[in-house]
């Protein structure tokens, strides 16, 4: 699929809940998160078949995020069904690790490729300031876990305030240098005001090579995720509202007053 501006749409991204385990300052709103009821959330079998329709249009790569996605309960099966989707050849996962020692092994097993880790400082009393009760032990252990469960390769997201010479993202390139992880720095970003930047070491954030849409937790398929529109995937149906997000992808992105990162994903 191409979109007006001749850009190849080949990725999507997949929140699977708008739910995590941890709260970081710039991710969950300050007043709390109003979360999605039940049976607003799509189905593992509805996410599927929409994944199936994409990938007969040419989407090739997929990640699934959140929220965190290790919290959803049968994650692993998701993974199967989406590793079992014929055309797929990047199966990928953004998770922040808190649990991901209890899930390497058979999210491997299942037909995950690689995961992509949230870590922003090396420094527990840090990490426990920003995602507000976090423990970095967790991440380090679920680091470890995946590489022994051979999920390759492993990237870290770090997200800084303004440059990659801050303190906090110097040690955590120190860090994933001694441990060779692949580091790629974020820009702390501003869904509502607009700031958004490219990923430093990424493919994020550059609008015109962008080849991204977003399926979020109760089913809007969003074409930016510096912008509001999205496309209802159950009201719409799967391949009505593929073709509309695709045709109404911006051409830059611009801001976004409808979500936050919780709930569509990063
Ligand atoms: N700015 C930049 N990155 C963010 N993430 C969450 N909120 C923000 C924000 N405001 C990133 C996390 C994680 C991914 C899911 O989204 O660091 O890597
Ligand atoms: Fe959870 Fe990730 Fe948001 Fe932190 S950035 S609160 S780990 S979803």
């Amino acid at each position: 699929m191409y979109d007006r501006f001749e850009r190849k749409i080949e990725y999507l991204r997949i929140s699977v809940t708008d739910r995590c385990n941890l709260r970081c300052e710039y991710c969950m709103p300050p007043e709390g998160i109003s979360l999605l009821g039940h049976s607003d959330i799509l189905t593992y079998d509805e996410i599927r078949d929409f994944t199936r329709v994409a990938v007969s249009h040419g989407v090739s790569k997929v990640r699934i995020t959140g929220g965190e996605p290790l919290v959803r309960k049968g994650i692993v099966k998701l993974v199967e069904m989406l590793a079992g989707v014929h055309g797929i050849n990047d199966l990928s996962m953004t998770t922040n690790a808190v649990l991901l020692s209890d899930f390497a092994h058979d999210l491997k097993n299942a037909g995950l490729k690689r995961v992509n880790i949230s870590l922003d400082t090396v420094d527990s009393e840090k990490f426990r300031e920003i995602t507000r009760g976090g423990d970095l032990r967790d991440v380090i252990r679920g680091i470890s876990a995946a590489r022994e469960a051979g999920l390759d390769p492993i990237k870290i997201n770090c997200v800084i305030q303004h440059t990659r010479n801050e303190t906090d993202a110097i040690e955590v390139a120190r860090f994933c240098m001694s441990e060779d992880l692949e580091i790629r720095y974020i820009r702390r970003m501003d869904l509502v005001r607009g700031y958004f930047s490219v990923v430093e070491g990424g493919s994020g954030g550059d609008c015109s090579a962008c080849n991204r849409l977003r399926l979020t937790a109760n089913g809007k398929l969003k074409p930016c995720l510096f912008n509001s529109i999205g496309f209802d995937i159950r009201e719409l149906g799967y391949e009505k509202a593929l073709h509309m997000a695709v045709d109404g992808k911006p051409e830059c992105g611009s801001h976004n007053t409808t979500g936050t990162f919780y709930n569509i994903g990063g």
